[in-house]
């Protein structure tokens, strides 16, 4: 039964991104992907491609297609302080995704580390944010500590962040939200707890982006990172960093380069054409919050939106697949806490391997992931990485209650077969 009737129009806001028009084998493509990419609008296409179109150049000239340069490049600063909420933007650095970012800052801040000093790295993240501090912690003599999460519902045990916590901890590398499982993390109590220790926190928002409000004051995080490709723009990465550490740490970069933030730690020439996407994604995310006040409210009010449909979704999924003979959930199934999670599953289906059902969706225009999406110690966690994985499927507010009733339809005659 659906039940949830939120104000976000998913066919509206649908008619606007082409690729969601794209049919196989006969079919209208269903996209469950999200997680690894989401699909873009008219009106970022038409930005990145008048960026293109219109005569560019690299910037810091002093002629007219270097200063268009420089106004993308302003615009898209902007628009990424007001979709963290950031303080100003020099504490928004751009680079090519968050992976490599997320290298540059752990090398840089590793440069303060000492031997026997500690860090904790969690079992819940991307391996984006795992091995880069792993290689740093490793280079600098200093220890690491796991954060685990519980198997049962794939939560992180906060319970016993405070027995891995000491003076020694310099830092905490966290997730938002889990890629794999959809778990959200309550950043804003691990950032408590983490200060009160006196370390610092880098959180990797990537997946929880286009899935609920960032508010990085609030949060007080001292890093975080997501990749607009996640949120409905081109292949860019996006990293808040507080001031005076973007402005403190020894960034690796070549000597021409500035030597204050952001440009410090913007190394090379970045994808123009890609930030001039950026404002039109963050846009339209807000034109979602509808066209009253500030970007900010409106982007508020857009992610209010975007979460109240996609918990609707979500309680809808995990009843019917609830109904599924064969079918596992991973990640919270309680419909009473679904909105700790996004609507990301993680699944397996009795009798077929994870790449089996991604190949057999995949020809009925139904597009998941299989394997581990780089969320390797979730799948060592769970026991599950020498096994294939697990098939993930992701919703985003693009998606329909049709096509999750396509995607159970499709899942039920797998089942069948094994019955
Ligand atoms: C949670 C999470 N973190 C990090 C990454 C890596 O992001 P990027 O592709 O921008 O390096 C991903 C990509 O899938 C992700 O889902």
């Amino acid at each position: 039964m659906r039940t949830h009737i939120p104000p976000l129009d998913p066919t509206s806001l649908r008619q606007q991104i082409p690729a969601l028009q794209l049919t196989v084998a006969g079919q209208t493509a269903v996209y469950l992907d999200g997680p690894g990419g989401t699909q873009v609008p008219q009106s970022v296409i038409q930005a990145i491609v008048g960026y293109l179109a219109h005569g560019g150049s690299n910037q810091g000239g002093l002629f007219f297609t270097s200063r268009y340069t420089d106004e993308v490049t302003a615009v898209a600063r902007q628009a990424m302080m007001h979709f963290y909420n950031a303080r100003q933007p020099e504490e928004i650095i751009f680079g090519p995704n968050m992976t490599t970012l997320t290298f540059a800052i752990s090398r840089a801040v590793a440069h303060t580390w000492q031997p026997g000093d500690e860090i904790i790295v969690t079992g819940l993240d991307h391996d984006a944010n795992i091995s880069p501090w792993l290689l740093a912690a490793e280079e600098r003599g200093v220890n690491v500590r796991w954060l685990d999460f519980d198997p049962a519902d794939c939560t992180l045990r906060l319970d016993t962040l405070p027995s891995l916590l000491s003076e020694k901890t310099r830092l905490v590398a966290v997730t938002h939200a889990s890629n794999a499982v959809g778990s959200i993390t309550d950043v804003k109590h691990v950032v408590q707890l983490a200060h009160e220790a006196g370390a610092l926190v880098y959180v990797d928002a990537v997946h929880y982006a286009p899935h609920g409000l960032i508010d990085v004051q609030a949060l007080d995080c001292d890093f975080l990172v997501a990749s607009v490709y996640k949120f409905f723009g081109g292949h860019v990465g996006v990293l808040y960093g507080k001031y005076e550490w973007l402005d403190q740490l020894k960034a690796y970069k070549v000597r021409p380069a500035p030597s204050k933030p952001a440009g410090k730690w913007e190394t090379g020439t970045p994808g123009f054409e890609s930030l001039a996407g950026v404002a039109a994604a963050v846009e339209y995310i807000a034109a979602i919050g509808g066209p009253e006040g500030t970007l900010r409210e409106r982007l508020v009010r857009a992610m209010r939106h975007i979460k109240a449909y996609e918990t609707g979704l979500s309680a809808y999924f995990l009843k019917e697949a609830a109904q599924l003979p064969g079918l596992h959930v991973y990640g919270i199934t309680d419909i009473e806490s679904v909105e700790q999670r996004t609507p990301t599953f993680a699944v397996s289906l009795a009798g077929h391997t994870p790449e089996d059902v991604a190949a057999r969706l995949g020809e009925r225009g139904i597009f998941v992931w299989h394997g581990d999406y780089y969320a390797l110690a979730v799948m060592e966690r769970l026991g599950l990485q020498n096994k294939g994985g697990l098939v993930r499927i992701g919703f985003v507010h693009y998606n329909t209650y049709d096509e999750a009733d396509r995607l159970l339809a499709a899942l039920a005659e797998l089942a069948a077969e094994e019955a």
